[in-house]
C-alpha cells in the first residue's frame, strides 16, 4: 500500500487533515477557492482528486478501507470531480466533430499533439525514459483497473469485446504477464522504485490529471459511455507512440523488460484498435444510442489531457530541466500550507 504523499496546499491538507483526525470536510474553507483554481492542471486539485480515488484501489498505508464511502470524502471529491468534468466539457466542442462516435474517434485519432513520443524515439536518453515511466506509473502500475469498472455497467455485445480487451490487459490471466506487472517490471529495470504510488509527490497536476481522468470515468455509472470512448482512443492512439518507445529502448539498451511492455502493447493494441472501434463502440452505440455523445467525449477529454500532459514535459525538458515535482520535504499538516500564485493555463491546441 502507497503511503500518503504530501499535501500541496489547502485542498489536500483539508483531505489529509479529515482523514488523520476527523476533522470536518464538508463546507472547507479551501472549497471556496475552487473558482480561481484551473481545474485541469492545479497541482493541489489534482493530488487531492487522485487521493480521493485511491481508497477505491489500493488505498493508503493506515487509512482505514472504510474510507472508500466515508460520506465526508464522497461529498468534497464530487465537489472537485465537478470541477474537473465542466473544465473538460468546457474545451469539448462535439458540433465540430461527427455525430456517429466511431467516425468522430478516427477523426479524434488523427489530432496532432505536441511530439512527446517522436522526441523520445530520436534524441531520448535514458533519463528521458526513466521520467517518461515515472509519469506514467500512476496510471500504469494498475493498468486496466479504472477501465475494468466499467464492466459491470455496460452489457450485450460491445461489452464482450471489452472483456476480451481487459482480459489482454491483465495477461490474459498468466501471473507476471499482466501489463501493469510487466512496466512493474520494467521500472524495476530502470533502478526504479515500483511499488505503486512511491512516486506520486513528484507528479503534477497535469499528469495526475491523466489518471484521474480514467478514474471520474470509471467511478461514475452515469459517464461509462465516456468511460468507453476513453478505452477506445486509448487502444487506437497506442500504436504508433509504443513503437517509438520501443524504438527508444532499443537505441538506449540493455532495457528487455521495459523493450517487452512496449512491444506487447504494439502486437496487442493493433487488434485493440478495431476491437475497440467496432467491437465495442460501434455495438454499444447501436444498443444504447444516449450513450454515443459521452462516448466522443470522453475520447476527446483523453486527447486534450493527454496533450498538456505531452507540452509540460516537452517545455521542461526543453529548457534542461526535469519535467517532475521536487523532492518535498516533510510537511507539518497542523501548519496551514500557502497556495502559489494561480498560473495561468495553457492554451490547448
Ligand atoms: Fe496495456
Ligand atoms: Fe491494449
Amino acid at each position: 500500500m502507497p503511503t500518503l504523499p504530501q499535501p500541496r496546499g489547502p485542498l489536500s491538507t483539508a483531505l489529509f487533515l479529515h482523514w488523520s483526525g476527523g476533522a470536518d470536510l464538508a463546507d472547507h474553507p479551501a472549497l471556496a477557492d475552487l473558482d480561481r483554481l484551473d481545474p485541469l492542471a492545479d497541482d493541489d486539485l489534482q493530488l487531492a482528486l487522485w487521493c480521493c480515488y485511491a481508497p477505491h484501489y489500493r488505498g493508503f498505508d493506515g487509512l482505514p478501507a472504510d474510507a472508500e464511502w466515508d460520506p465526508e470524502t464522497i461529498a468534497f471529491r464530487n465537489q472537485l470531480e465537478a470541477r474537473f468534468e465542466a473544465a473538460l466539457r468546457d474545451e469539448h466542442r462535439p458540433e465540430a466533430l461527427p455525430a456517429d462516435p466511431v467516425v468522430a474517434l478516427r477523426v479524434v485519432a488523427t489530432w496532432a499533439g505536441p511530439p512527446l513520443a517522436r522526441t523520445i524515439e530520436e534524441e531520448g536518453e535514458r533519463f528521458h525514459l526513466e521520467e517518461f515511466a515515472i509519469h506514467r506509473s500512476a496510471y500504469q502500475l494498475k493498468e486496466a483497473d479504472g477501465h475494468t469498472f466499467g464492466l459491470p455497467r455496460l452489457t450485450g455485445a460491445g461489452r464482450a469485446a471489452m472483456v476480451e480487451i481487459q482480459a489482454d490487459e491483465y495477461g490474459g490471466g498468466r501471473p507476471g504477464e499482466a501489463h501493469s506487472e510487466l512496466f512493474a517490471a520494467a521500472m524495476d529495470e530502470l533502478g526504479l522504485r515500483s511499488d505503486f504510488g512511491h512516486y506520486v509527490d513528484r507528479l503534477p497536476g497535469v499528469t495526475l490529471a491523466t489518471d484521474n481522468l480514467v478514474s471520474l470515468f470509471g467511478l461514475n455509472r452515469r459517464l461509462r459511455g465516456a468511460l468507453v470512448g476513453h478505452l477506445a482512443l486509448f487502444e487506437v492512439c497506442s500504436v504508433t507512440p509504443m513503437s517509438r518507445y520501443l524504438a527508444a529502448a532499443r537505441r538506449v539498451g540493455g532495457l528487455p523488460a521495459l523493450e517487452r511492455f512496449y512491444a506487447v502493447h504494439v502486437e496487442a493494441d493493433v487488434h485493440h484498435a478495431r476491437l475497440a472501434l467496432d467491437g465495442m463502440v460501434a455495438p454499444m452505440a447501436a444498443a444504447e444510442p444516449e450513450l454515443a455523445a459521452d462516448i466522443v467525449f470522453g475520447a476527446v477529454a483523453l486527447a486534450h489531457v493527454e496533450k498538456r500532459f505531452a507540452r509540460h514535459v516537452l517545455q521542461a525538458w526543453d529548457r534542461n530541466e526535469s519535467s517532475l515535482l521536487p523532492v518535498p520535504g516533510p510537511v507539518d499538516l497542523r501548519v496551514p500550507v500557502p497556495r502559489e500564485p494561480l498560473a495561468t493555463a495553457a492554451p490547448v491546441g
